[in-house]
């Protein structure tokens, strides 16, 4: 047994070519100056590419974030909801490595890991049905250790995901303030059937090219009430009745 790349998907990724940003509303002239780069997606995600064998060579580097960080990764901090560690590494650029550590049963794991790439499937075939160039979700793919590199072979799964680049939080909100139309029509047009992935800021943030990116996609076959609840704060009131409206139809 080799190296396992499960590719769930095969869909092109979008490319999307879109203006400079420029934040309104800025406080300062500091603040006004705040631009991003124009937007192009070419990047190949391409996992099998890279040297996994490499990078994860012992399993033991997932037993925690600072073992982890000890092999060479960068670790973010813990996320506000899940235990999931997320990491990249310098040798991996446009990468993203997602693993919850040892407290959580394989079991759990390889399911969670399923369901986000599910999710992320499901989201872009969607994108692509209904053309929608507004929206955005990374490519998901589930890599397994080779048995060498893995003591316990239920715990040798790992997701690697396309890293997108995502605005911060704030410029997130301040962009969901100024949202155009045709921008919320898709995000309602994505939440209407996927209602689940409705989410604050932090997994549905908006990326350096102004589309916005499902990055966070397990909760894809749930269904929630009210799926723009944690955005709709950002959004003018006109916005929120349009947005209520097209989630009504
Ligand atoms: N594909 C991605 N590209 C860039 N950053 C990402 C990506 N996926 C996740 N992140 C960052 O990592 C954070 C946590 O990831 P997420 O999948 O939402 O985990 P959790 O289940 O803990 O909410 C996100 O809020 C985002 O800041
Ligand atoms: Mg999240």
């Amino acid at each position: 047994m080799g190296d396992e790349v499960l590719p769930l998907n095969s869909s092109e990724a979008l490319r999307y070519t879109g203006a400079p940003l420029r934040l309104n509303g800025a406080r300062t002239s500091k603040d006004a100056a705040v631009t991003f780069p124009s937007y192009d997606r070419h990047q190949v995600f391409a996992p099998t590419s890279l040297n996994l064998r490499c990078l994860f060579h012992d399993s033991a580097i997932f037993d925690s974030r600072g073992s982890w960080r000890r092999a060479g990764f960068s670790v973010e901090g813990k996320g506000a909801k899940s235990d999931i560690m997320v990491a990249s590494h310098p040798s991996a650029q446009g990468y993203l490595f997602k693993k919850y550590n040892v407290e959580i049963s394989p079991g759990r794991q390889l399911k969670n890991y399923r369901c986000r790439i599910e999710g992320a499937q499901k989201l872009r075939e969607f994108i692509g049905a209904r053309h929608l160039t507004r929206i955005t979700v990374p490519e998901k793919y589930l890599y397994k250790l080779p048995p060498e590199s893995c003591h316990d072979e239920e715990f040798c799964y790992v997701l690697i995901v396309e890293r997108l680049t995502l605005l911060d939080s704030s410029q997130t909100k301040q962009l969901y303030r100024q949202i155009d139309t045709e921008t919320l029509k898709q995000l309602c047009t994505v939440l209407r059937v996927f209602s689940g992935l409705g989410s604050g800021a932090r997994n549905v943030p908006f990326t350096n090219g102004g589309q916005i990116a499902f990055v966070d996609t397990e909760r894809w076959d749930e269904t929630k009430e009210a799926p723009l609840r944690h955005l709709s704060p950002y959004l003018s009131k006109e916005k929120q009745e349009l947005a209520e409206k097209i989630l009504r139809k």
